[in-house]
Order: structure tokens, then C-alpha cells, then sequence
């Protein structure tokens, strides 16, 4: 079993598709562990994307992901990771495979309204940078 985490990023929440994100969560098969909606601030966002912290687009980043409110999502699976991964496309919304979450509503690279771990080593840590570990226990 693995873990991943989600978020719906600002331009998502922003333009009422929570809900379709879900349901696709949903369909997939993946479980939801846990679900939150916040306001990251701008040092929690920075923290969560430190490993970006000498890209170029590192502060545009940061001002995109404190715009507005998220929704981060623990998921957990056979292979969550990739199979999340699968189902948002790829990084910019204009190579995402068709069919994908960044391809129907991704706006831009930056833009691209969702996020999920890259590996499963992250994908436990980052369910655990914004949920305790008996969020994480809960199972419908
Ligand atoms: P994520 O971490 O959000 O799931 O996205 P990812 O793995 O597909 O992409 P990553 O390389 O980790 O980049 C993190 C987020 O930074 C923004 N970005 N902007 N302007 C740019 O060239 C650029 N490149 C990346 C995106 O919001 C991306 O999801
Ligand atoms: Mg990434």
C-alpha cells in the first residue's frame, strides 16, 4: 500500500471543480484517508516546495499556491502514487495526455490545478506534512 498526497490548487477551488476532482478520485479506485480545505501561508508553502526553492519560477509558485484556498487530500493504494499521477497528466496542462486533470482544466505550467507526489518516499511525507497520523489511520 501506498500513500500520495493531492492538493486541488487555488485556480481549482476557485473555479468550483472540487467536486469533479473527486468523483475522479473516487472512480479510480484510490482511497480517501483524510481531506482538508486551507489557506497555505507563505512560509508553509515555501516549506512544502523547498526542493524548488533555486528554480526560477520558485517565488511566482509560492504566490500562485497562497492565492487562495487548497484542498489536500490523503490518498492511499496499490501504487497510488503513479496511478495519481496518471490521472492528472503531465506538469504542463498542453502535453497532458487527453482525458487527463491538467489537460481539461490545467490553465498553464504554473497554473495546472493540481498537484501529487512524485515517489512513494514522498508520498508519506508529504500526507504527513499536512495531516497527524491518525488522520491518516481513517478508512471509510
Ligand atoms: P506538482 O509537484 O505540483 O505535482 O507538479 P509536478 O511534479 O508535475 O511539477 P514540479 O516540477 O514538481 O513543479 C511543481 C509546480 O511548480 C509549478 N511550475 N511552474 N513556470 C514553470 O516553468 C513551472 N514549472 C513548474 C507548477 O505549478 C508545478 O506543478
Ligand atoms: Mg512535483
Amino acid at each position: 500500500m501506498e500513500k500520495t498526497l493531492a492538493i486541488i490548487k487555488p485556480d481549482g477551488v476557485q473555479r468550483n471543480i472540487i467536486g469533479d476532482i473527486l468523483h475522479r478520485v473516487e472512480d479510480s479506485g484510490l482511497v480517501i484517508l483524510s481531506i482538508r480545505m486551507l489557506q497555505l501561508d507563505r512560509k508553509t508553502a515555501g516549506r512544502f516546495y523547498e526542493v524548488h526553492r533555486e528554480r526560477p519560477f520558485y517565488q511566482s509558485l509560492i504566490e500562485y499556491m497562497t492565492s487562495g484556498p487548497v484542498v489536500v487530500i490523503a490518498l492511499e493504494g496499490s501504487n497510488a502514487v503513479n496511478r495519481w499521477r496518471q490521472l492528472i497528466g503531465a506538469t504542463d496542462p498542453s502535453k497532458a495526455e487527453k482525458g487527463t486533470i491538467r489537460n481539461k482544466y490545467g490553465e498553464s505550467v504554473e497554473r495546472n490545478t493540481v498537484h501529487g507526489s512524485d515517489s512513494p518516499e514522498n508520498g508519506s511525507i508529504e500526507t504527513a506534512f499536512f495531516f497527524s497520523s491518525s488522520e491518516l489511520k481513517m478508512k471509510a
